[in-house]
Formats: C-alpha cells, structure tokens, sequence
C-alpha cells in the first residue's frame, strides 16, 4: 500500500513509525515532512495545507489511503477534496473537524445536548464583551473562536488584564479573523487529562490517556507552549472518571455530531479537566495531539492502519484496539527561546541507539546533517514498566542528543508521579 501522510512535526512523525509496522505498507509520503522524518518515509515539499498540491500528488501517485494529522488542513476540508478524489482518508470532513475549527460551535454543542463544560457567553462585538466584563467573575477566560496556534486562549485573573485580551483578540486581532467572535467562559479547576479516541461516528474507542505539561518552564512557569512533555497513562483518569466520561461525554458528543449531520471520523481529541464536580471539557481537537501522540501511540499494541481503516471503513465495533499495560514518557527538547524568539540552524547529533526512540519536529538536512529549524526541535520517548522509569529512562535518552541552544524541562511527569 502507498500511504500519504499530510502534516510535518513530532506527531506525524511518531503516526507514520507505527504505521510502518503493517507488512502491507510500501511506501509514506509525507507532505511535507521533515529532515528526520526524511528517515523514515518519502518527504515531499507540498504545504499542508497546499489542498490543490496534496490532492494532485494523491492522484498522481495513486496512494491507496491518507492521513490528515494537523488542524488545519482537516479544518479547511482535506478529507472532503481528498474523497473527491476518491482517496479514503483518517481524518474528520470540515463539517465535522469544526468542533476545534470554532470554539462557539463546540460550546454550544455541549450546551444543546448537555455535556459538562464551562458556564460560557459568546460575543461577537467588543462592546458588548467589554460591558459583560463589569460583572463577570474572576478569573475570566477569554478565548478566540477559530485556530489560533494553540494560543487563542487567555486567562485573566482581574478585569483589567481581561478588558486588555478582549482588545487584542477583537480589535487588534492579534490572531486574525479567529478573533472575530470569542468566547468568555468560567474558570475551571482540577488536574487536566488528555484523551485521544478513535471514531467511525457510532463507536469511539478511547486511547490510553495522557497528560500533557503546556507552559515552558519548570513548574507550570511561563508561557503557554505547543506542549514541553507527556506522560501517559495519566494517574488521574481513575476507572471511574473513565466511566463517568464515557457516559457523560465520550458517547454524547459522538451521538450529538451524528444528530447534528456532522458524523465525526477520525481522532476526537477531549482536553478534560476534572473538577469537583466531575470532569468537563476544555476543548475538543479534531485530530491527535501533539505530543500526545508520543507517548500514546508507543503504547498502541493493535495495528494503527487497521484501526485507522476502521474508522473510516465504520467497522470500529468489530476491531480491537489494544494498548499495553506499561508507561510512556516524552520530553521535549527545543530551542532556548521558545515559544518567543530563539535561533535555528545547529547540528543535531543523536546516537544512533537513541534514533527509535526520537520524533522529529522541527528540523531540516541541510549538506547531509540534520539542523534544528523550529522552537520544538524534537521529542524522546521511553516506555518502561513503571512511570518512573519511563521518566528516568526518557531523560537519559534525551541528555545522548545535542545540538546548539538545547532546551528542556526538567519535571516532565513529576506531577503525575506525586499524584
Ligand atoms: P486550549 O487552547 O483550549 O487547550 O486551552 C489552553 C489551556 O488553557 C488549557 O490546556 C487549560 O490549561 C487552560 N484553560 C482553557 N480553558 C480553561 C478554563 N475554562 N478554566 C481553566 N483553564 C482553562
Ligand atoms: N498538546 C495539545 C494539542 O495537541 O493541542
């Protein structure tokens, strides 16, 4: 089979090494890739979301099944100009891959059909935003309906530095268009838990859940990041939050896509957060996570393209989805600076018994040598018997790789081993 994989970081990275696994797989493409994944698979230098680009190398090289791993490309309609080619694909059709692309849309999904979330308004003039903030309580949230990087999202502890995301985000625009309409929601608290599932659009299948360290620095400190570390399992999805979110979101949001005639395939990402009241959703994602995907795809035990054919195919009911019984670690190493400014360019040395056990993100070959090209540069994963040494063994792996500016967290999983 000839597989194309639509995407270029850690996450795709880490899909296309277990995809590899089935005997049945030739050749992947990846659109575009990168220098270490040029390892693994056939980078092509086609944008993800080049839609006319992707869909006319598709059909030249008549691929047999795609991937559309970013929210992005699924959002603007991959998946739909892809099957117009007649190419089945993993993946969400636009109709559906809006529960990420508007945060007013997924609000008022949960609101209609009763799924635990956030009190939440919705405003789409500055104004009206501004007078409702008088009176909100404290924190606020403030959030950007569309895509905005991961970083449409604003905590504001008083109303002033409310007042002032409410500008940015609607008058200033600082991301865009995303900013046209924004959603003000209560703050919630508690431990958060990443769950990826697997849906066909009646069946969905959660994954092994993880747990995702977003701020840059040490101790939950500085700035929101596309994500330092994961560990999975995560210590706070206990059985019965597994039971409780199954019957009071996992199931609902599924059913209520389908009601809604936006039948949702592909990975339903839930970001929870589990409250006093019992867990609610932060947010959903139309794809896997990233790097979730890094520690729970290494613990997936069952064929990931069977699986995958599954969701698409609608027999997810009669397919097994396995995961193993151990713990996985991610740390990330990125360039000192991130997410803000930070310089790109160095030689990146990794041994060669460490290569399995690394995701490349942002790195390009250059004469021959891979340099770091972005702020994630790449993630290291162990998995072990235990959290501990998952924990243990991912940092000894990940001190073996160097390169100029290196930078990482130093207490990926500490929480989760306090837990
Ligand atoms: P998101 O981009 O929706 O994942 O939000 C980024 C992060 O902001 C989440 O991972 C949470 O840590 C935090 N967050 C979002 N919404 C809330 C909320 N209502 N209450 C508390 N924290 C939140
Ligand atoms: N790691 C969070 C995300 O992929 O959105």
């Amino acid at each position: 089979m000839k597989i194309l994989v639509v995407g270029g970081g850690g996450r795709e990275h880490a899909i296309i090494r277990s995809l590899k696994k089935n005997p049945s797989v030739e050749t992947i493409y990846a659109l575009p890739g990168n220098g270490g994944i040029a390892r693994d698979a056939v980078c092509v230098p086609i944008g993800a979301t080049d839609l006319p680009g992707i869909c006319a190398f598709a059909r030249e090289k008549q691929v047999d099944y795609a991937v559309v791993a970013p929210d992005d490309p699924l959002v603007a309609g991959c998946v739909d100009a892809l099957e117009a080619e007649g190419i089945p694909c993993f993946g969400p059709r636009a109709n559906a891959a809006v529960i990420e692309g508007s945060k007013v849309f997924a609000k008022n999904l949960m609101k209609k059909y009763g799924i635990p979330t956030a009190a939440y308004e919705v405003f789409d003039d500055p104004a009206a935003a501004l007078q409702y903030l008088e009176t909100a309580p404290l924190p606020a949230v403030v959030k950007a309906d569309g895509l905005a990087l991961g970083k449409g999202v604003l905590i504001c502890p008083t109303r002033e530095e409310a007042r002032a995301a409410v500008r940015s985000i609607m008058e200033d625009r600082q991301f865009g268009d995303s900013g046209s309409r924004i959603v003000i929601e209560e703050f919630l608290e508690g431990p958060e838990v990443s769950v990826l599932s697997f849906t066909d659009g009646e069946t969905v299948v959660p994954m092994i859940s993880s747990m995702d360290h977003k701020r840059a620095g040490d101790g939950d400190t500085g700035l929101n990041t596309g994500g330092m570390g994961t560990v999975a399992p995560n210590p706070y999805y206990t059985p019965e939050v597994a039971d409780r979110c199954m019957r009071e979101i996992f199931l609902p949001t599924i059913r209520a896509m389908k009601q809604e005639g936006r039948t949702f395939r592909g990975c339903l990402y839930f970001g929870l957060m589990i409250t006093r009241d019992g867990p609610k959703v932060i947010e959903y994602n139309c794809r896997f996570g990233d790097p979730e995907t890094q520690v729970v795809l290494p613990l997936l035990e069952s064929d990931l393209l069977t699986v995958m054919q599954a969701t698409t195919r609608g027999t997810l009911g009669r397919t097994e989805v396995r995961f193993s019984d151990r713990h996985a670690c991610c740390v990330i190493l990125a360039s000192k600076g991130y997410p803000v400014h930070y310089e790109k360019g160095y030689e990146i040395t990794i041994p060669e018994e460490v290569r399995p056990h690394v995701f490349v993100a942002g790195a390009a070959e250059k004469d021959g040598k891979l340099v770091t090209s972005g702020g994630r540069v790449l993630g290291v994963t162990a998995v072990a018997d235990s959290l501990a040494e998952a924990v243990d063994q991912a940092y000894a792996l990940a001190e073996k790789v160097e390169f100029g500016n290196r930078y990482m967290r130093r207490d990926i999983g500490q929480r989760a081993l306090k837990a």
